[in-house]
């Protein structure tokens, strides 16, 4: 038994973002049966997801994932061990981020309000855990 937490950025293909309500679909009924939680958040053409579970389950998730031609550029941020879930609470939750999230979090605006800067991000390690975990809590 091992726990790890998956995180990585892409980019929608095309602009319709009305796939999302059927990957988010997807998702959900498939991480409860396999035992996963997690976070995905939007940001003009920009994903940045938080993967959690036994690792077999996530690593096989996240190359099915990775096949998916509704979006490209996947590029990991980090895999790491953890001895507890941080997202417990969502097979897998969404949020959308826009302008009134950047003028509410202006600590964390420049590494979303134009898309999720990666290099940004890279650069600034546990940031975009901080942004999950903060979208996920519901408060802004
Ligand atoms: C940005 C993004 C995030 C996704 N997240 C998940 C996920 O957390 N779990 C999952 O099973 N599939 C996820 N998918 C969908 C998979 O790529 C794949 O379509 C799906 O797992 C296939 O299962 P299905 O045949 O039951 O729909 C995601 C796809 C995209 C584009």
């Amino acid at each position: 038994m091992s726990l790890v937490q998956l995180i990585y950025v892409s980019d929608l293909v095309g602009d319709n973002e009305a796939e999302i309500a059927a990957i988010l679909k997807s998702s959900v009924r498939n991480n409860s049966k396999n035992g996963l939680t997690g976070m995905l958040l939007y940001s003009h053409g920009n994903f940045l997801q938080v993967l959690e579970g036994e690792k077999d389950a996530v690593d096989a998730t996240y190359q099915r994932i990775c096949q998916d031609a509704r979006h490209r550029n996947t590029i990991v941020l980090t895999e790491e061990d953890v001895t507890q879930r941080h997202f417990s609470n969502w097979s897998m939750g969404y949020r959308q981020l826009g302008p009134e999230h950047v003028a509410s979090l202006p600590k964390y605006a420049p590494y979303f309000q134009y898309g999720f800067d990666t290099s940004a991000i890279k650069a600034k390690p546990g940031v975009a855990l901080e942004m999950l975990e903060l979208f996920s809590q519901g408060m802004i």
